[in-house]
């Protein structure tokens, strides 16, 4: 189903405000449940899982499995998994376009230069959500606008032209403080990384944690302006 630019302003009007299953429910009406949301098992993911298990089950979770990811983080597939007894499907890099990229630069070829690094994102989480997106109608992210100046014009319910279908954040108006009293209050299983430094998680050779007073996406690529800190799941 397509909106009309008038329609969508009007939606997300109406649910800038909204608590997530409010939104959840707005658009599992608009769109149907041809949709799936993307977690990175983060802070603000665990929330959304935890509307979608109470509140919307039909909703389907994925996660792209770059290959670097953090023992913290699979651990916390496992725990998530059993705690609200829903599947998350995991999908890979390509086989092949991996092998070529690390038998041509090198198995850490990020730190080399920014095109390297656009390059192993690309190759071990853009075409993997590519395929996880193929034939949906809409896919939902724990983005939130804090998070970064990148980040700050998205909307609650966005087109993404990129992968042409409609992008949905119910988060995006929660501070980092909400986050954190949300999971502690709903004693939500999470990263037990962000307890020491680690307020964003990505790859683990690409994420360090921060110091005090410190911005919160510090720690991803620490060594790229933050004006191009996106790895291109989100233009
Ligand atoms: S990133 O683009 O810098 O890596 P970030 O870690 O802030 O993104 O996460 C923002 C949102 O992107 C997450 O809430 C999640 O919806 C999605 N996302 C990021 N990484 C993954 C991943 N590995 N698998 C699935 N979704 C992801
Ligand atoms: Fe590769 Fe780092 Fe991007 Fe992960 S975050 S896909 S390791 S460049």
């Amino acid at each position: 189903m397509k909106l009309t630019t008038i329609e969508l302003a009007h939606l997300n009007h109406r649910l800038e405000n909204a608590a997530p299953d409010t939104i959840l429910n707005e658009i599992v009406d608009i769109f149907g449940l041809n949709m799936s949301f993307a977690s990175s098992l983060g802070f603000e993911d665990q929330i959304i899982t935890h509307y979608i298990a109470r509140f919307n089950p039909g909703i389907r979770i994925f996660t792209l499995d770059t290959g670097r990811l953090f023992p913290e983080t699979y651990d916390l597939i496992d725990r998530t998994k059993a705690r609200y007894k829903t599947d998350i499907e995991i999908f890979f890099p390509e086989r092949e376009a991996t092998e070529n990229m690390v038998n041509k630069h090198g198995i850490n070829l990020f730190y080399e230069s920014i095109e390297n690094r656009k390059l192993c994102c690309k190759v071990r989480k853009t075409q993997s959500l590519k395929r996880a997106l193929n034939g949906l109608d809409a896919w939902i992210t724990g983005l939130r606008r804090e998070q970064s100046v990148t980040r700050q014009n998205m909307q609650i319910v966005e087109f993404d032209e990129v992968n042409q279908l409609y992008k949905v954040n119910p988060l995006l108006n929660w501070t980092e403080e909400n986050v954190r009293i949300f999971v502690q209050e709903n004693n939500i299983p999470y990263n037990l990384l962000h307890d020491t430094g680690f307020p964003s998680i990505g790859c683990q050779p690409c994420t360090r944690a921060i110091t005090e007073g410190e911005d919160v996406r510090a720690g991803r690529w620490w060594w790229e302006m933050p004006d191009q800190k996106e790895c291109g799941l989100h233009k």
